[in-house]
C-alpha cells in the first residue's frame, strides 16, 4: 500500500499477481480521474460502461464525462438494478449489447456499480470473445472493500447463488469513496459487515480500530478511506496467495455459510441484505466456535456488540418478519447449507473463529451438530 504524501492524495493497493497484477486505487473525490487511468492503461479503446439504473442516477455522466475529456469512446449498458440482474438473462443482455457496441479483445468494459454489475459486467468480460479486459469502479461499501477486489464474477443460477461464473481479474480498480454518500445507509451498514469481518479473519488491530471509528466511517471522513484501504489490503493480499481458493481465500467467507442459507432462506430479496446475512452468520459462526471450545465468551459477546453498535442484525430474531412468519426450521436451512459450494463429501466447511483476528478453516464439521445448534438458535426467544 502506498501511504499519500498529502491527506488528499488516493492510496494504492497492489494486487500482486504476477501479469495480471492490478492496482486499487482508492480516495475521496477521485472519479474524475477515471478516464486518463483508463487512457494510460488503455490508450484509445472503446470503452462500455456496464452499470444499473440506480446506479445511472447519480454517477454514470460523471464516469462517462471523465471517460470521453480523456479521448476514449464510450458506450453505456443499463440494467435493472438488484440481484435479479445477475441471472443468464442479464448475462446474455449485458454480452450482446458488448458485441453491438464491437467491443473487441482491446477494448474495455467499465464496471460501474455495487456488486451486482461488478459480478455481471465481469462474468460477461470473462466470455465475450473468450475475454477482454474490464475495469470495477465499485460504488458500494461492499463492492468497495469486497467483490471489485480478487476477480471472482458470476451470475446465479435458479438452483442457488453464484453457481455459474469465472475468475477474471480487473486491469484495474479505482474506489472513490464519495460515491459511497448516495447509498442508502441501510445497504452501507450491510457492507461494514464485510470490513468488520476482516478484522474479525486475521487482525485484531483493526477490529479494535473499528470499534473505535466505524461512525467516523459511515460520516465520510478520512476514516473511510483507511477501512476501505485496509480491507483491500488484507483482500489482495489474501488473494495474491490462494488466487483460486484452495485453501486460504476460503476464510473470507466467514459467516458466509450460514448468511448464504438465511439470504436463500428470505428469498434473495430486500428482508435480509447478503451483508446483514453476513453479520448474523458471524455471529453464529463466533457462537458454533465458542460452543466447540474455540473462542472465549467474551470475545464472543464483543463481536455482537460492535456489529450491533453499527446498526447491523446480530441475531436470527433480528431478521424482518422473524416473530411473525418466523424463518425456515433448522432441517430445511441445513439443506439451503449443503447446496452451498462450502460442502464436501457430506461434511460442511465453516470458517471457525479461535479469537477476534484468528479465523481457522474447518472442513470437517459434523453436520448433526450444526443442525442442533440452529435448532437452539432459531428457538431461543425474541427479547
Ligand atoms: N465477486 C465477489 O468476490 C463477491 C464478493 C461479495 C459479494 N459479491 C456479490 O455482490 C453482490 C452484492 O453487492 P452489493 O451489496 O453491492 O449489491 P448491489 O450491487 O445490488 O448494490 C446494492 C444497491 O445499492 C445501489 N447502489 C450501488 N451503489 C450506489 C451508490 N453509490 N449510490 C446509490 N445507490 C447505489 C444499487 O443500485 C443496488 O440497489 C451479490 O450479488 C454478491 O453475490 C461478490
Ligand atoms: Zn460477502
Amino acid at each position: 500500500m502506498t501511504i499519500p504524501l498529502k491527506k488528499s492524495d488516493p492510496i494504492t493497493v497492489d494486487v500482486a499477481l504476477g501479469e495480471r497484477s492490478y492496482d486499487i486505487v482508492i480516495g475521496r473525490g477521485i472519479l474524475p480521474s477515471l478516464g486518463e487511468r483508463i487512457a494510460a492503461l488503455r490508450p484509445g479503446a472503446r470503452v462500455a460502461v456496464v452499470t444499473d439504473a440506480c446506479v445511472a442516477t447519480h454517477w454514470l455522466q460523471r464516469a462517462e464525462a471523465s471517460l470521453t475529456g480523456a479521448g476514449l469512446t464510450t458506450s453505456r449498458i443499463v440494467v435493472d438494478e438488484g440481484e435479479v440482474s445477475k441471472s443468464y438473462a442479464g448475462v446474455e443482455f449485458v454480452c450482446e449489447e458488448l458485441i453491438k457496441a464491437r467491443i473487441e479483445r482491446n477494448d474495455l468494459v467499465v464496471a460501474l456499480g455495487g456488486g451486482v454489475v461488478g459480478d455481471l459486467a465481469g462474468f460477461a468480460a470473462a466470455i465475450v470473445r473468450r475475454g477482454v479486459d474490464f475495469v470495477q469502479v465499485p460504488t458500494s461499501l461492499l463492492a468497495q472493500v469486497d467483490s471489485s477486489v480478487g476477480g471472482k464474477t458470476g451470475i446465479n443460477s435458479p438452483q442457488g447463488k453464484n453457481l455459474v461464473g469465472a475468475f477474471h481479474q480487473p486491469i484495474l480498480v479505482v474506489a472513490d469513496t464519495a460515491v459511497l454518500d448516495t447509498l442508502s445507509p441501510r445497504q452501507f451498514r450491510a457492507g461494514y459487515a464485510e470490513v468488520a469481518k476482516y478484522g474479525l479473519i486475521g487482525d485484531e488491530a483493526f477490529f479494535a480500530w473499528l470499534e473505535a471509528h466505524h461512525a467516523d466511517i459511515v460520516k465520510g471522513d478520512a476514516a473511510r478511506e483507511h477501512a476501505v484501504a485496509t480491507s483491500c489490503c488484507a483482500k489482495a493480499a489474501i488473494v495474491a496467495r490462494d488466487e483460486r481458493e484452495s485453501g486460504e481465500r476460503a476464510l473470507l467467507n466467514l459467516g458466509h455459510t450460514f448468511g448464504h442459507a438465511l439470504e436463500a432462506a428470505t428469498g434473495f430479496c430486500g428482508r435480509l441484505y447478503h451483508g446483514e446475512g453476513v453479520s448474523i452468520g458471524m455471529v453464529l459462526a463466533a457462537e458454533l466456535s465458542a460452543q466447540l471450545g474455540m473462542i472465549a465468551a467474551a470475545d464472543v459477546s464483543r463481536i455482537e456488540r460492535h456489529l450491533a453498535a453499527a446498526g447491523l442484525p446480530t441475531r436470527l430474531q433480528d431478521i424482518a418478519g422473524f416473530r411473525q412468519e418466523g424463518l425456515a426450521d433448522a432441517d430445511a436451512l441445513m439443506t439451503l447449507m449443503a447446496q452451498d459450494k462450502k460442502v464436501k463429501r457430506g461434511r460442511l466447511t465453516f470458517i471457525l473463529l479461535k479469537a477476534i483476528g484468528q479465523a481457522v478453516v474447518s472442513t470437517d464439521v459434523e453436520p448433526s451438530m450444526v443442525r442442533d445448534f440452529l435448532a437452539r438458535k432459531l428457538a431461543d426467544a425474541p427479547a
